[in-house]
């Protein structure tokens, strides 16, 4: 995840010319960035160049990427009324484009590269609808949460269906797999994310399953509710750097896994670098269904030589 972006020089070059948002949009752009680390790191897999914060222009919600601080809502949600005025919208109109950039991109793949469509899970992304950009606490959010459950649940179906049919469309254009992130589930109590977060990302994954590829289901923060993650669905379940990998297998059964290398692990020396890369493979045993990466993303401040050497590591043993 986040394989492309600031740590690569050649993301660098054409984002002084490009704001992140013209990347997204222009479906040769996207493509073209896409294929980049495919071609520096020699990964296994590419994913489509895109945002999960995209759905929120149609949504109406005034998105904005703000140089060095990150995403920034000019209209977030706040009370019931913002909920119910939201805009349904045709997503191969709308976002006609992500699925435009899929189409180019897996054209100029090599076939034996798979590409992976994406979307935000709907706790994560009302997150961000809620809060209005990052947040450390998820103040705004758990207090929408428990104050006005109604509302709350509102949002998250709505949030469910479009990223279920956002899914299902990328997989009719050409992606092969289809990841939902939920990268900050990890905020809530295990009793919170069965009451209030379950059933909607388990609705999500359900119309994207219907396109007949597999699903990965990611999220960071997991260790304390793994089983109920698991049982939302995915046919992969992707787990971050709390928890030994073999331990976290065990717990969800006959189900594949990705994961889990700490993203900071790059940027030690070489030799603590590969053996907590040698750990994760000792740990997966050889065993089919291992699909290595990082426990969440490619930070900035990389270097891509020591993401290249991971993945020639990984390759050779
Ligand atoms: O190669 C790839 O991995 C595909 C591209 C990709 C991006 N965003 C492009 C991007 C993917 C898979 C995402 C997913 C995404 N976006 C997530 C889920 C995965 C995760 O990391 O948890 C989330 C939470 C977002 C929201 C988002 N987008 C944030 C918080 C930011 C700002 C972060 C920062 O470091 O500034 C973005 C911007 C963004 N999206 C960048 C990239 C490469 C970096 C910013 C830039 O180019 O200026």
């Amino acid at each position: 995840m986040r394989q492309a972006g600031r740590y690569m020089p050649q993301y660098r070059k054409l984002r002084q010319r490009h704001s992140i948002l013209d990347l997204c949009h222009s479906p040769e752009l996207a493509a073209a960035v896409t294929l980049q680390p495919v071609e520096r790191l020699g990964v296994d897999a590419a994913i489509i160049f895109a945002d999960i914060l995209l759905p929120f222009e149609p949504l109406r919600l005034g998105l904005e990427f703000k140089a060095g601080e990150g995403p920034y809502l000019h209209r977030p949600i706040r009370e019931a009324s913002d909920v119910e005025r939201l805009p349904s919208f045709n997503v191969e109109a709308e976002l006609g484009y992500v699925m435009d950039a899929i189409r180019l991109a897996r054209r100029a793949l090599p076939p034996d590269v798979p590409l992976i469509g994406f979307a935000g899970a709907p706790f994560t992304l009302a997150s961000y609808a809620i809060e209005g950009g990052a947040s450390r606490t998820f103040t705004k959010t758990k207090k929408l949460m428990y104050q006005a459950p109604d509302t709350w649940h509102l949002l998250l179906q709505k949030l469910a269906d479009l990223v279920g049919q956002f899914l299902a469309s990328q997989a009719r254009a050409g992606a092969q797999a289809l990841q939902l992130f939920d990268s900050w589930v990890g905020c809530l109590s295990p009793d919170d994310y069965r009451t209030h977060v379950q059933q909607h990302s388990k609705r999500a994954l359900d119309l994207a399953a219907k396109a007949g590829v597999p699903l990965i289901h990611f999220g960071t923060g997991t260790a304390t509710f793994l089983e109920d993650f698991a049982a939302a669905g995915g046919d992969v379940i992707s787990i971050d750097w709390r928890m030994p990998l073999d331990a976290a297998w065990s717990r969800i059964g006959a189900r594949a896994i990705q994961g889990n290398l700490e993203p900071v692990a790059l940027l030690a020396p070489a030799a603590e670098r590969d053996r907590q890369v040698k750990d994760i493979l000792k740990r997966a045993a050889g065993r089919a269904g291992h699909i290595f990466n990082l426990g969440h993303g490619v930070l900035p401040e990389t270097d891509v030589a020591a993401v290249r050497a991971v993945v020639d590591l990984v390759h050779g043993g």
